[in-house]
């Protein structure tokens, strides 16, 4: 945000951008939004837009465009090999992280896929941050298996650490040295790290796990799909680089890493993916796989428009303005469900509000999904749909065991530049009502259970009628109001 200041004291996020273009909302009468989560099975993932009022389930490919990315789309060459749009869309991402080579993809996991492909062997260990549900299944699914190295700081739900992000460095010595640099696939880094919060990394601590990488002979792999958000939090909040340029931040992190991949339903605004290097034998191996899996290599599964846009939301990441919103809004709604004693994770992240399920609703044990639980109620109490990111997300083990998550919490994302300060605001207020009635809500069980990315299509139910008492009192206290 510019530095406006407010002269009744207390600041408060404001917009540097006007809205243009409009989408109209709706709110269903509390009836019918119980009738809607009890149609899509208590998980959020499957109600239907047309049912929810704001969606809060995820910041990928919801994120608002500029009018900028919208008039470049018009410009789209549409051809299958070596368009225009291709060149414009290669010399945007080598201009934005200064690399070599650009692979496209259509989208984040596209990317994991490949990669875990080429690197992934039986056996492998993946030492990483944080895994991210789909890095994770794919890396299981070649034979290999995660191991998270984050600062023990990064899994406690109240901190005042800035970069809760950050690798364990003795932690990644340890696994090197036990199960040998040959055994290491590689070391994955994620940007804004997505399940603990949105938290993110400092560049001293990628420059540190780089050089033990680079002396071990380790590729490190950057998870670039949240990098807005972490490039915001690194020129803010990390001493070092407060005077830098966000493309000499950005620049740093790239030249730290052997390959980035990202999301461009994240990073860049619009929707597609990629993978960079400036190493030739993983460009090599890299582009076998594109035209494979993901389409022509000047293409790669992506629609021509998306990917104008993308060169464009790329260029406008390095615009303080742009990349500021999310984290500003996101701060401000910690800060006030904070000071009410809901539990959140603090300090603040990007991507989203995470409120802590396990504290919320302490009386529900894990394997009745809490955060699960805590979706659900709350999309009744609001019409707000957000994600579990718990242990609903996590996948059972070969012997059918259900590991407990670390954390219990219910993302409520912040798309960028989407919504207002006063929806916002209704946001933290039907969570308040919720955090009052909080001993009304119970667990969830499973009635159908995928194997694989349970929480993408599994169904549930409520271990009682516990859903019907929550419509009840908000009846008792909002009256008629929707
Ligand atoms: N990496 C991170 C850190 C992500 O957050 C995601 C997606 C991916 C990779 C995969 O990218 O969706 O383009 O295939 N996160 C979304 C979310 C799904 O809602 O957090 P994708």
């Amino acid at each position: 945000m510019a530095n406006v200041k407010f002269h009744a004291g207390e600041s408060f996020p404001l917009e540097m951008h006007k809205v243009r273009i409009i989408q109209k909302l709706n709110l269903i009468p509390i009836e019918e939004r119980l009738r809607a989560v009890k149609e899509a099975g208590n998980n959020t993932f499957l109600l239907k837009n047309r049912d929810v009022f704001m969606d809060m389930l995820t910041d990928s490919g919801v994120n608002a465009m500029s009018d900028r990315q919208l008039a470049s789309m018009m410009e789209a060459d549409d051809s299958y090999a070596g368009s225009e749009t291709f060149s414009r869309l290669e010399k945007s991402v080598k201009n934005f992280f200064g690399v070599k080579h650009f692979l496209p993809a259509h989208q984040g996991r596209a990317c994991e896929n490949i990669l875990s492909k080429i690197f992934v062997k039986e056996g492998s260990i993946v030492p990483m941050n944080y895994h991210f549900t789909t890095a994770k299944a794919h890396i299981t699914i070649n034979g290999g298996k995660v191991e998270e190295i984050i600062i023990d700081e990064g899994l406690k739900i109240r901190s005042s650490c800035p970069f809760k992000g950050n690798i364990d460095i003795n932690k990644l010595n340890a696994i090197i040295r036990d199960h040998g640099a040959q055994n290491v696939a590689y070391v994955r880094m994620e940007a804004g790290t997505n399940l603990v919060g949105g938290q993110p990394f400092s560049l001293e601590n990628l420059n540190d796990v780089s050089k033990i990488c680079r002396s071990a002979n380790i590729p490190l792999v950057l998870d670039a799909s949240l990098l807005a958000d972490n490039l915001y939090f690194v020129k803010t909040r990390e001493e070092s680089c407060k005077n830098m340029e966000l493309r000499e931040i950005t620049r740093k992190f790239a030249e730290a890493s052997d390959i980035i991949y990202f999301s461009a339903r994240k990073l860049g605004f619009g929707r597609g993916g990629g993978i960079c290097t400036n190493n030739e034998e993983y460009f090599l191996k890299i582009r076998e796989m594109v035209p494979l899996f993901e389409g022509f290599l000047t293409y790669g599964g992506m629609s021509v428009r998306e990917m104008e846009a993308i060169a464009v939301g790329l260029d406008e990441t390095l615009d303080e303005d742009m990349i500021s919103q999310g984290p500003i809004f996101i701060d401000y709604m910690v800060r006030e469900l904070d000071k009410k004693g809901v539990p959140v994770i603090t300090p603040a992240g990007g991507l989203g509000c995470h409120v802590d399920a396990k504290a919320f609703l302490d009386h529900i044990p894990q394997n009745q999904y809490p955060a699960g639980a805590l979706a659900a109620s709350y999309f009744i109490a609001s019409g707000i749909r957000g994600m579990e990111r718990g242990t609903l997300s996590e996948q059972r083990d070969e012997n059918g065991n259900e590991p407990l998550s670390n954390m219990e919490l219910l993302r409520l994302a912040l798309p960028r530049r989407v919504f207002t300060l006063s929806q916002v605001n209704y946001a933290i207020d039907r969570m308040l009502w919720l955090y009052k009635n909080r001993k009304l809500v119970e667990g969830l069980r499973f009635v159908e259970e995928p194997k694989i990315l349970r929480f993408f299509f599994g169904r549930l139910e409520p271990v009682s009628d516990w859903q019907d008492k929550v419509v009840a009192q908000f009846r008792k206290d909002f009256g008629d109001s929707l």
